[in-house]
């Protein structure tokens, strides 16, 4: 008889944000009358910008004639949006077309990296987390180091004193809406280069960064290409949560070690584990993509970005009207606070479903640090996120 990969028994439980479906869905059933505001899971509730319907449109066409039809793509993604996304996104970095590797999103590539790390590696995991990275970790039986990141560090943990093999960085964060400094992204690349540590670097929200300081890639920081992966999704900056499309970029100079302690660079592996177990994203998919990066698409997701982070800076207000100091919501779509009156996180989430019909995300699903904490997105319509605040207001104090 096949045998189970006792790992995946340990997890326990259900993932986050089936766990909170479940939730909400048993709540809605019992009071179909109750009209919910959900501010849990960041998915985008805004449409496709014009551009990228009139693009993923064009690609439909393209595939209704013989001339112009597509089946298999390369597995790295057509070279059109690679060219588009090393041209835009890291202008001056010095990031070539073939580091860049087109997926359907950030959640398989952050979940799947760990494919090329040996089993024993001591992985470095913030703590709260984007469960993806523990989750994937802990299936793979692999050691995981909980790193702080707490109100007193600004949740932006501390730099181990210790040897780890890999660390996960997530900035703009997800869950707490932090920011890093340039400064500080330094250290950890100074740490990386003098430990032999790869960074797995998380900036799927990097769109939301509007203070000029704030860096939006690593490779901004001198030496992380030899030291450090990037993640990138088209999900929160297009809105393409239902459409899927994402890359990762695996610089030719980043290498780590074989067992023998030869140097192995990660970018020919990554080619290989794509190419055999992923057949690419989808052509219509990266014709959408790519119009993001016209100058018209720019234009049209800057707005739609810009509208949500004037509906975070709403929900800011109010937390701090409340009397909470909440962290987040300037740079990021997420906006991360203390749960009020002591109430512990899943307390305050089924408390809040049941007095406001307010569905939110508790701290304590991303980790230990994160009990007694909730999130918010900022993804709901203005309206829907006004009438939240409302419900919410008398509830925090
Ligand atoms: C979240 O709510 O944390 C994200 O939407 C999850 C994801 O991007 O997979």
């Amino acid at each position: 008889m096949a045998k189970v990969n006792e790992n995946l028994l340990s997890l326990g439980g259900r993932y986050l944000f089936s766990e909170i479906a479940a939730r909400t869905g048993k709540f809605t059933a019992a009071h179909p009358e109750v009209r919910l505001i959900r501010m849990g899971i960041g998915d985008v509730t805004r449409p496709l910008v014009p551009s990228v319907i009139r693009a993923m449109h064009a690609a439909v066409e393209d595939c209704a004639s013989a001339e112009t039809f597509r089946g298999y793509g390369p597995e790295h993604g057509y070279d059109f949006l690679r060219e588009a996304i090393v041209r835009t996104d890291y202008a001056g970095t010095g990031i070539d077309i073939d580091e860049v590797f087109v997926s359907d999103g950030a959640k398989s590539d952050t979940g799947n990296f760990g494919d090329l790390l040996s089993r024993d590696n001591l992985i470095g995991i913030p703590d709260p987390v984007y469960p993806v990275y523990a989750d994937t970790g802990s299936i793979a039986g692999r050691p995981l180091r909980y790193i702080p990141c707490n109100e007193g560090n600004g949740f932006c943990g501390d730099i181990p004193s210790e040897r780890l093999d890999a660390v996960w960085l997530c900035y703009p964060n997800n869950p707490t809406g932090a920011v890093i400094s340039r400064e500080k992204l330094a250290r950890w690349v100074r740490y990386a280069l003098e430990n032999e540590c790869l960074i797995l670097y998380d900036s799927a929200y990097e769109a939301f960064i509007r203070d000029a300081d704030i860096p939006h890639s690593i490779y901004e920081i001198p030496g992380a290409k030899e030291c450090a992966v990037e993640f990138r999704s088209f999900s929160k900056t297009a809105g393409f949560t239902g459409v899927r499309c994402g890359y990762t970029v695996v610089p030719k100079d980043l290498k780590i070690r074989s067992a023998n302690g030869r140097k192995i660079s990660l970018n020919p592996l990554w080619e290989r584990r794509q190419s055999c177990k992923f057949n690419g994203a989808s052509y219509i998919s990266q014709r959408g993509a790519e119009a993001v990066y016209s100058p018209q698409g720019r234009l049209e997701i800057r707005e739609v970005i810009d509208a949500y982070l004037e509906t975070a800076s709403l929900i800011r207000r109010t937390f701090l009207e409340a009397g909470l100091t909440p962290c987040g919501g300037n740079n990021s779509p997420y906006i991360w606070a203390r749960c009020p009156h002591g109430m512990s996180s899943w307390e305050f989430f089924d408390f809040l479903l049941a007095r406001a019909g307010v569905v939110i995300t508790p701290g304590a699903g991303f980790g230990a640090e994160g009990e007694g904490w909730f999130r918010t997105t900022a993804f709901a319509s203005r309206e829907a996120t006004l009438e939240a605040m409302n419900r919410m207001k008398d509830i925090i104090k």
